[in-house]
């Protein structure tokens, strides 16, 4: 079992690491553009594993993808930052490039491969990768639903002081500020969450949840990566083991929620085969007026890119 990481910046490095140190996979492969940068990073977390029991295999790589051969997972984190004098859309059509290219790499490769792609903005680079590899959408996924909803848990077990591992949410759309996260399919234990909290008070939870990404910017200068590798290997794992979770991917629509040719978060079963099911929700009023809203939001950023 092979897994290859695109990109051994923040999130790539630390998915290496945490993989690695779960012990489940036999090899990691981490490759980079930079010279040498996953050579040093792979040869760290290997120097880690003996500490830790676990005998995965971790290498790195400077852009040679004949080293990422016969992947069964390959996870795309690379990318770049806006730089001064660069707006939105000029990141987009940069980062698109680059998913482009490194999508045709990977997938030449390892043809039978699933791609989880992190890279931002998010539902906009999956559907750029899941064009470009030419393959069927349930091997391309988006991370960010569970990420998102990690966060969306953490703060409402702040607020209501008890522990985020019995909260239960789901979320819909897109990766940012247009995100829908669902109170009316959130629970605690099995208990609705309006025995706990209401839906005006818990709006502020879900604001704070589209700035959790932003607030770690500000504090760090850079964007998060614990709990994004976190929410990464938690992906790998049910995939690997064909255990069938539900989670909030950004997945390819063909219809689902009335929607096509888009890539946005919903509930998908997670298997062995990469999205075995995308579930739809009924959703009130309120609730698809918000996902139109970010569907508008993803579809001009993807026809920016003049596909
Ligand atoms: P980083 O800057 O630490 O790492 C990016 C790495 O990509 C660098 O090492 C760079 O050399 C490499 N790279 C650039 N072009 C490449 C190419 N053509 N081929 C191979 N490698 C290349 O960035 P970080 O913090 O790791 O974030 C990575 C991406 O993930 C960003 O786009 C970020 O916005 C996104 N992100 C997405 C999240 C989500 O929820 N989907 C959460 C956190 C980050
Ligand atoms: C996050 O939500 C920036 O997408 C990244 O942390």
């Amino acid at each position: 079992m092979k897994i290859t990481v695109i990109g051994a910046g923040n999130v790539g490095a630390s998915c290496a690491s945490l993989l690695a140190q779960k012990n489940i996979v036999k090899e990691i492969v981490l490759l980079d553009i930079k010279d040498k940068f996953s050579e040093g990073k792979s040869l760290d977390i290997a120097q880690m594993l003996p500490l830790l029991r676990s005998d995965t295999k971790i290498t790195g790589t400077t852009n040679d993808y004949s080293k990422s051969k016969d992947s069964e997972i390959i996870i795309i984190t690379c990318g770049i930052a806006r730089k001064p004098g660069m707006n939105r859309d000029d990141l987009v059509k940069v980062n698109a490039d680059i998913i482009r290219n490194v999508t045709k790499e990977s997938i030449s490769f390892s043809p039978k491969a699933k791609l989880i792609i992190v890279s931002n903005p998010l539902d906009v680079m999956a559907y750029v990768s899941y064009i470009t590899a030419d393959i069927d959408s349930s091997r391309v996924i988006g991370m960010a639903g569970l990420l998102d909803s990690t966060r969306y848990r953490f703060f409402l077990s702040e607020k209501l002081k008890l522990s985020p591992n019995d909260i239960q949410s789901m979320l819909l759309g897109g990766h940012g500020d247009t995100m829908v996260p669902l109170y009316r399919y959130t629970s605690i234990s099995g208990i609705p969450i309006k025995e706990f909290i209401s839906e005006e008070d818990n709006d502020d939870i879900i604001d704070k949840t589209k700035k959790g990404g932003e607030e770690i910017v500000s504090l760090l200068g850079t964007s998060a990566w614990m709990a994004p590798s976190a929410s990464v290997v938690q992906m790998i794992e049910a995939i690997l083991k064909d255990s069938k979770r539900i989670f909030s991917c950004s997945a390819f629509l063909n219809g689902e929620y009335d929607f096509k040719n888009i890539y946005m978060g919903v509930p998908v079963i997670l298997g062995k085969s990469g999205i075995e099911k995308i579930i739809e929700l009924k959703l009130n009023d309120k609730e698809r007026f918000l996902l139109v809203q970010s569907y508008n939001h993803i579809k001009k950023m993807v026809e920016k890119l003049n596909f």
